[in-house]
């Protein structure tokens, strides 16, 4: 079975009132339309057709990753007249699945379900009980139970606008049929539009049963046109990715104080998550891990039996096996930790691999450096790595003890067990075994006194 899905997206979402069109707004840090189409993606043998009109070259810009073919629908028309700008690409045997753009949190399953019903006389259609069907297209049914039509909330009759049954406008439908039936729509209706949901009547017309399915519930097809909606439906999706989560064995202090944007490559078991933590991108997380609250890790590795404790941000890092980092630690990107290694607070560190063992436990910037394993990097330590053009590298090897509030003004190199007195600034390699300071020595000078005041 082939599949053409279209993707509605040419809408302007006034409501928004954004510069940005509306189906670039994002749930999870992904625009709208992204979920749309990565729910689409995972169908088989499916070609993705977007039709976009507001905002299309941003809208093809930001999405230029997409496997989709973008189709510009220039005036808004309608729903239907949004299909037919796709009608001349729809194989006639071709089951054709309309999405919405603006309804991000539908799931596979219920694609699924809804294609599934598509059959050479049958046209599948998803429809949701709503307690408040306002401004819904309402499900018409002939005293059989069959679906006879779709009547817009505008063109309803009193006892129309009674029907709790809502048209979610996602349908699947074969080729030829919708071909023939989006050549027939008119616009003669309260909207002047040329509605999609007419086509239900001249299936009817065909002898097409329309089958209907639902959704599990109705969020995952309430579509975004304001930004309190779409508030609403991040929650929704984060509290999904919350269950998730738990149920691969995570504890979550607070669900509703989690949010995860992205997606998490590996997860081991026994990893406990304290408030406020965000995770995004793509994360590998191994097992007996602690998080503490307000700490924000992007793309990065975490081993086993690692605590980060609280006020962390750890970007495009990895993080070896058994190591402590934080309270109020920044690693940036490619900072790599071995196995044990102690990272605490105000301890800023960028390009830099440490290996096993070795601590910088406070407030140390510490960039373009290689530190060798078991070194102790004290406090107040700064790399001097740029001089306002070039960036130089530090290296600092195995068992090296750097003493508090030294710079080290790189390219420079600290030997093996050497030790840097404190209050060193280091320009010159330093020999291993050794210790070197720079440092005015210090002197006492017998019977200075201080100034003294002058009575007035
Ligand atoms: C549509 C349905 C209605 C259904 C509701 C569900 C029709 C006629 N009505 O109404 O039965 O209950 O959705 O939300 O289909 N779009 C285009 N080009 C256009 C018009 C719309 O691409 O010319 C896109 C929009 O960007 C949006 C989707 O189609 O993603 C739906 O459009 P919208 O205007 O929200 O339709 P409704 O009037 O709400
Ligand atoms: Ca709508």
């Amino acid at each position: 079975m082939k599949i053409t899905t279209i993707i509605l997206a040419a809408g302007k979402g006034t409501r928004m009132r954004s510069d940005l069109p509306k189906i670039l707004h994002k749930i999870a840090n992904r625009p709208l339309l992204q979920h749309v189409y990565d729910t689409a993606k995972n169908l088989k043998n499916n070609n993705i057709k977007i039709v976009v009109g507001h905002g299309a070259e941003l809208v093809t810009a930001a999405l230029i990753n997409l496997d989709a073919e973008w189709i510009e629908q220039t005036l808004q028309l309608g729903t239907g007249h949004a299909v037919q700008q796709v009608s001349h690409q729809i194989g006639d045997d071709d089951t054709v699945l309309i999405l919405y753009g603006d309804v991000p949190l539908l799931k596979l399953e219920t694609v699924k379900l809804l294609i599934n019903n598509v059959n050479d006389q049958s046209l599948a259609l998803l429809t949701v009980k709503l307690a408040n069907p306002t401004g819904y297209g309402r499900i018409v049914r002939n005293s059989a139970g069959q679906v006879i039509k779709i009547v817009e909330e505008k063109d309803a009759s009193v006892d129309e606008k009674k029907i709790m049954e809502g048209n979610t406008g996602i349908m699947a439908v074969k080729g030829k049929p919708l071909k023939k039936w989006l050549s027939q729509l008119s616009n003669g209706n309260a909207q002047g539009e040329y509605y999609l949901t007419d086509v239900i009547e001249m299936a009817v017309a065909d002898k097409f049963s329309v089958v209907t399915s639902q959704p599990d519930t109705e969020d995952e097809v309430l579509g975004v046109n304001n930004r309190i909606q779409l508030s609403h439906l991040e929650r929704v999706y984060q509290q999904e990715q919350a269950n998730i989560l738990m149920e691969q064995g995570v504890t979550l202090r607070d669900p509703l104080r989690f949010d995860q944007r992205g997606e998490i490559a590996s997860l081991g078991q026994d990893i406990e998550i304290d408030v406020n933590v965000i995770l995004e991108g793509n994360n590998k997380i191994g097992s007996n891990i602690k998080i503490g609250p307000n700490t924000l890790i992007k793309n990065s590795i975490i081993g086993d039996n690692v605590e980060i404790f609280a006020n962390c941000i750890i970007e495009d890092a990895v993080i070896g096996t058994g190591s402590r980092i934080g309270p109020y630690a920044r690693l940036r990107p490619d900072s790599v930790l071995a196995e044990n290694v102690h990272i605490g607070n105000f301890v800023e560190l960028k390009k830099t691999t440490v290996a096993a063992g070795s601590k910088i436990n406070h407030l140390s910037y510490i960039g373009d450096t290689s530190v060798g394993e078991k070194v102790n990097i004290g406090a107040g330590t700064i790399t001097c790595n740029y001089d306002g053009v070039n960036k130089f590298q530090t290296v600092i090897e195995d068992g090296a003890f750097i003493g508090s509030n030294s710079q080290l003004v790189a390219p420079v190199t600290i030997g093996k067990n050497a030790t840097i007195g404190a209050g060193s600034t280091i320009t010159k390699d330093s020999p291993e075994n050794q210790l070197t300071l720079s440092r005015a020595k210090q002197m006492s000078i017998a019977g200075w006194q201080r100034p003294i005041k002058k009575e007035s």
